[in-house]
């Protein structure tokens, strides 16, 4: 069976940042609170799933060296859509000029994750090129008055390009579920904004992402010792240090990007795995451990070795 590659990527970010000091002059909060109880200390704000989106894709494009023409798919996971109807992925489709189906997907936090898993079957079964995005405009969804939600989530995106190859490729390992019991965990009504259960959420969110990362690496038949780097979703710094812990992995092998960006749901892994390949802490051959959860719950974990 062809197996997967990654061959470009790229990250899309409003300009606006909103500090935790600006959040602080309008909500009861401080910026010692926030970095304190979640690791935040700025977000992004602005723009809109698509334009964002659209900006990571054109990156991860031009990195891979690829036209628009020669990609088969474009997968958009986002919990934030420009609108209902119609999905964003055929606007950035548009924005593009690519010719190819375009579909959102959402499954919340674990959205660009469950893209992974969808585009590896993709690729398994013919198509070559995927575009696969993750992009959230959450600013639109969170109540700015609720201090409890206001401090968490940014706006941002991030994209890579998924090339099938003809040997078993450098996705090593997968995991993939969900648990629509705990729906009342985390959500967002039609028209209303972002509630959740921070504390239950917390707690399960550990747990979930740990036996994942570890039910992954056992399909890849490999050990936490043989990876370089963690990539985990960004929801809380205290949950990716409880996680690490748990898996046995030293910190300073888990990406985190969270001070800068919080909380972008299906954005916050990709967008991880752009900074730290932009700052070079990742070299060919390394293997990758990428894990999230989210609202669902849903959860995936992927064992990577980087290409090269
Ligand atoms: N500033 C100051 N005080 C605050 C703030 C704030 N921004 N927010 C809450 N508080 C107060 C609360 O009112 C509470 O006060 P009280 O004790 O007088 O009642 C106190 O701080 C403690 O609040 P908790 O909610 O218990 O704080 P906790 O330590 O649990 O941290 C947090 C809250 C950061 C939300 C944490 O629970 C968390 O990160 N949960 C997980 C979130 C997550 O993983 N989300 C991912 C999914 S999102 C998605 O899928 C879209």
């Amino acid at each position: 069976m062809p197996g997967l590659t990654l061959t470009g990527w790229g990250k899309g970010l409003p300009e606006r940042v909103v500090t935790n000091d600006e959040l602080s002059r309008t909500l009861d909060t401080s910026d010692e609170w926030i970095a304190e109880r979640t690791g935040i200390r700025e977000r992004r704000v602005g723009g809109s799933a698509s334009t964002l989106g659209l900006a990571a894709a054109r990156a991860a494009l031009g990195v891979a060296n690829v036209e628009p023409a020669g990609i088969d798919a474009i997968l958009l996971a986002t919990t934030t859509p420009d609108r209902l109807i119609p999905a964003t992925a055929p606007l950035i489709q548009e924005a593009l000029g690519a010719q190819c189906p375009a579909v959102d997907l959402n499954a919340a936090c674990s959205g660009f994750m469950y893209g992974l898993w969808i585009a590896r079957g993709l690729l398994a079964t013919g198509s070559k090129r995927i575009l696969l995005i993750g992009a959230e405009h959450l600013s639109r969804w969170v109540d700015w008055d609720d201090r409890a939600m206001a401090v968490l989530f940014g706006d941002g995106a991030g994209a890579v390009v998924l090339e099938s190859t003809d040997d078993r490729g450098d996705l090593l390992g997968f995991d993939v579920g969900s648990d629509g019991s705990l729906m009342h965990l985390i959500s967002c009504e039609h028209g209303g904004t972002i509630q959740m259960d921070g504390k239950e959420t917390f707690r399960r969110a550990v747990r979930i992402m740990v036996d994942s990362a570890q039910r992954a690496l056992k399909d890849a038949s490999l050990s936490i010792e043989d990876v370089a780097l963690v990539v985990p979703h960004q929801a809380n710094q205290r949950i990716i240090q409880a996680a690490c812990d748990r898996l046995g992995v030293d910190i300073d092998r888990a990406v985190s990007v969270i001070d800068r960006y919080g909380n972008t749901s299906s954005a916050s892994i990709p967008l991880a795995l752009v900074v730290a390949l932009d700052e070079g802490r990742i070299k060919p051959g390394d293997v990758l451990l990428l894990t999230g959860f989210g609202a669902g719950m849903t959860w995936a974990s992927a064992v990577l070795r980087w290409p090269g």
